[in-house]
This record gives structure tokens, sequence and C-alpha cells, in this order.
């Protein structure tokens, strides 16, 4: 097939007749996150390279290998953003929003780049719906935002999906796993690929969750960062399964969570499925209370989780979830000749500012043709208007599903249409 006519590699459509259920998701997860407090916060698509590289970290895949990069005209480097947490943290910086009283939450429905081998769940244009929470420390928070993930997707209806959590503790509990992590990966590091060789020295805890099969097999084996946590984070993490299970979320603890991305503090979780293939995690976050100052603000502790939206529906379908049926347009005008065309664009008028939906004939085709295309497209009732109906102000309005039929006046079509669909 020609390249114009063919969609990038790992990128999809959403096409109309599929987008209800789409609109369906994105309209619960928003309304969801209304109800915890949370307002929609809009960040541009690409962002300075500097800023993934300084908060999703330089020794990650997302960063080493994943990011749309280039440069634009004016010789900056610019990213694609591959993740939505960032842009927020910088918006959250650049706006003053820290001054503001805290915890600032937002939430957002972005689309996300990442140049990653397409299959099942996993694209180079995917969306994220996701929630920050920007100034809260205590482990009330961590629950209140896992609490957040559990209800969309019971209000979805998604069965077979556990919450796994682990804690990966701050810097300080970090610099002796680093040091547990280098003596063990040293021991075995001929097995390991060349990217994770340079990761060794820098930042180990990267190897732990690299895509090579190799290295996967090898990190299988490693120190778990649970069993060197400090005081105070393993105190944080004890308090978070407190208030889960005091809210009645079930969790499984599962040390190998480490999560892709650097700036990750304390509590992570994830949100899986084994009915999807390979790519089972469909919502993932935790805390990251370095990360605001990292970026040169003040000491913040934040946290916060995205959602994969095409990997939520992919789960959705399989599990043949309930969505609401798609919207059908209530009216369909049938003109019968040139005069009509006319009267069925003025009606259509009408019935828009009354509120309804209403379309009519476009290609001047026979009613016949005018009735097998409502057919096609779906229409909730259909009118035939020509000279006798314009003469005696008169039109018969058909329920496309029942057959029933109802008169109307041509002069007070919007109206009459009101009292039938009442
Ligand atoms: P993440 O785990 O990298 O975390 O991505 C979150 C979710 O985005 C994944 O669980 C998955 O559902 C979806 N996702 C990731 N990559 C792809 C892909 N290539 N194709 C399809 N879906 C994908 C983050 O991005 C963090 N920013 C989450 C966060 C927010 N942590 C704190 N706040």
């Amino acid at each position: 097939m020609a390249l114009i006519t063919k969609a990038v590699k790992g990128t999809k459509d959403a096409l109309p007749k599929e987008i209800y259920k789409l609109q369906y998701v994105e309209r619960i997860v928003m309304n969801e996150a209304r109800k915890f407090g949370f307002k929609e916060i809009r960040t541009p698509v690409f962002e300075h390279t500097e800023l993934f590289e300084r908060s999703v970290g330089g020794t990650t895949d997302v960063v080493q290998k994943e990011m749309y990069t280039f440069d634009d005209k004016g010789a900056r480097s610019i990213t694609l953003r591959p993740e939505g947490t960032a842009g927020a943290a910088r918006a959250f910086l650049e706006n003053a929003l820290s001054n503001e009283a805290l915890p600032q939450k937002v939430c957002y429905l972005t689309s996300c780049y990442r140049y990653e081998k397409p299959q099942a769940g996993r694209l180079r244009e995917f969306h994220q719906f996701g929630v920050e929470c920007f100034g809260a420390q205590s482990p009330l928070a961590d629950a209140e935002i896992i609490a957040l993930g559990a209800d969309i997707f019971e209000k979805l209806q998604i069965k077979d999906l556990k919450l796994e959590i682990n804690s990966i503790g701050c810097p300080t509990c970090r610099s002796e796993y680093h040091r547990a992590l280098k003596e063990y990966f040293n021991a075995k590091k001929d097995g390991l690929c060349e990217t994770c060789l340079g990761r060794l020295e820098t930042n180990p805890m990267r190897i732990l969750d690299c895509k090579s099969p190799v290295c996967a097999e090898i990190a299988a084996g490693a120190p778990v960062v649970l069993d060197y946590l400090c005081g105070e984070c393993s105190e944080h993490f004890e308090k978070v399964r407190q208030y889960l299970t005091a809210q009645g979320i079930d969790f499984e603890i599962n040390p190998k969570i480490v999560r892709g991305l650097d700036y990750y503090t304390k509590t992570v979780f994830e949100f899986v499925s084994d009915s999807i293939g390979a790519q089972g995690t469909v919502c993932g976050g935790g805390r990251y209370d370095g990360l605001i100052e990292e970026l040169g603000g003040r000491h913040t502790p934040s946290l916060g989780f995205a959602l994969g939206i095409e990997r939520l529906l992919l789960l959705m379908n399989n599990q043949g979830s309930y969505f609401p049926a798609d919207e059908k347009t209530d009216m369909f005008l049938i003109a019968v000749g040139e005069n009509a065309q006319l009267k069925c664009a003025q009606i259509a008028g009408e019935m828009r500012r009354a509120g309804f939906s209403c379309i009519y004939e476009l290609n001047s085709r026979s009613p016949r043709a005018q009735m097998k295309y409502a057919d096609k497209i779906g229409v909730r009732f259909t009118a035939v208007i020509g000279d006798e109906e314009i003469g005696q102000n008169h039109a018969v309005i058909k329920d496309m599903q029942g057959g029933r039929q109802y008169d109307a006046k041509l002069s007070d079509f919007a109206g009459c249409f009101g009292k039938i669909t009442v």
C-alpha cells in the first residue's frame, strides 16, 4: 500500500463507529477523578528534551531508547512526551501552582509517544489518563490515589485485574540497595546487554526493568528492594497497606515492581491483567517525592498514576464489557423534490435549535436511496417531506425501531417531535 494512505507503524485511528467506547471510558475516568477533587490540566505535546532526561531519567529505557526527539528549526532539542507526569510537574513549577493551596490535584487525558516494538497493547502513539497530586506526604494520599484507580475499574466493571504494590524506598535506603545490586550483577555481568553494562555503574536498579529477555532472566534472582527499606520508608509502606485494607481494597505485595521511570520513591503500584497478553499492566504509578526538587522547586512530596487507554479498551473488549449503546441521530428528513430540500434544511435548523440532532439529504438522491442511507447509518426517526406535505402543513414521523407513526405539523415540527420523544 502507498505510504500516503498508511498510518505510521504503531499508530492507530479511532474511527467514528467505535468512538463511543472511547468517549464512554474517557467520561468515566474524568468523572471519577472529579469526585476525588482532581481538575484537568492540558500541557503541550512536546517539551524540551532535558525535562524528560531529568525527570524520567537518563538511564531508563524510555529516555535511552524510546523517545521521539528532534531539533526544531531554532536548533532546540524537542521531545514528544513519552508520558504525562513530567509535563504536569513542569507546568506546576512554571505557573507557580506550588504557591497555591496544596495539594494541587490535576488530571489529564493525553497522547504519548514511545518508540517501542508495537504489539497487542503496545503502540508508538498511545493515550494515557493520568492523575498527579502535588504536595501530599501522608500515606493516606497513597491509599487515596490507589482508591481512585480501584474505583475507576469498578465503575467500568473490569474483572480479573490485580493490584500489586511495592515500596522502592528513598535515596537513603536506595544507596544500600544499589550496593547489593552492583554486587549481584557484577558477578553475572557477562550476560548483560550493552545498555545494562552501562547501568551497572550509574543506576543498577534500571537493569531490573530491561526488556532484553537475557537481562530479565538474570534480574529475576536479584536482591529485592523491600529488604533494604529504611525505618521511615518501612513505616510509610506499612501505613499504606493498613489504609488500603481499611478501605476494602485488595492488593498483593510484589517486591519485583520497580517501575520503568527514575522519579519514583517509596510506594509504587500497578493494576495488572493476565487476559491481554504480555502487556498486562493497565495502570501504573506511585510516589515521586524528589521530582519537583529535581526540577528546581521546593521539596514537594507528590504522587500519581497513569492508565493506558488502549490497554484498558483491549481488556474491556476481550472481557465483553458493558458499553452504553452508540447514540443515534434523532431525525433524518427525507426530501422528495427540489422544494422540499430547502424546507428540510429549515426544519433541520429548528430541530437543532430545539436541542435535537437532525440531518437531511445532501446528494439529491431518490427517496428510496435516502431511506437506505438512513437505515445504514442508523437514525431514530425519519419523516418524508415533499410538495404534498408542504401544501398540507403535515408530515408523518416514523419510529425506525418499532415502526410506529406520529403526525406532525411542519410549522411546529420540533415542538411535535419533542412531544413524541418525551
Ligand atoms: P508507565 O507505566 O510508563 O507510567 O505508563 C502508564 C501506562 O501507560 C501503562 O501502564 C500502560 O497502560 C500505558 N502504556 C505505556 N506505554 C505504552 C505503550 N507503548 N502503548 C500502549 N500503552 C502504553 C507512566 O507513564 C507514569 N507517568 C505514570 C505516573 C503518573 N506515575 C506517577 N504519575
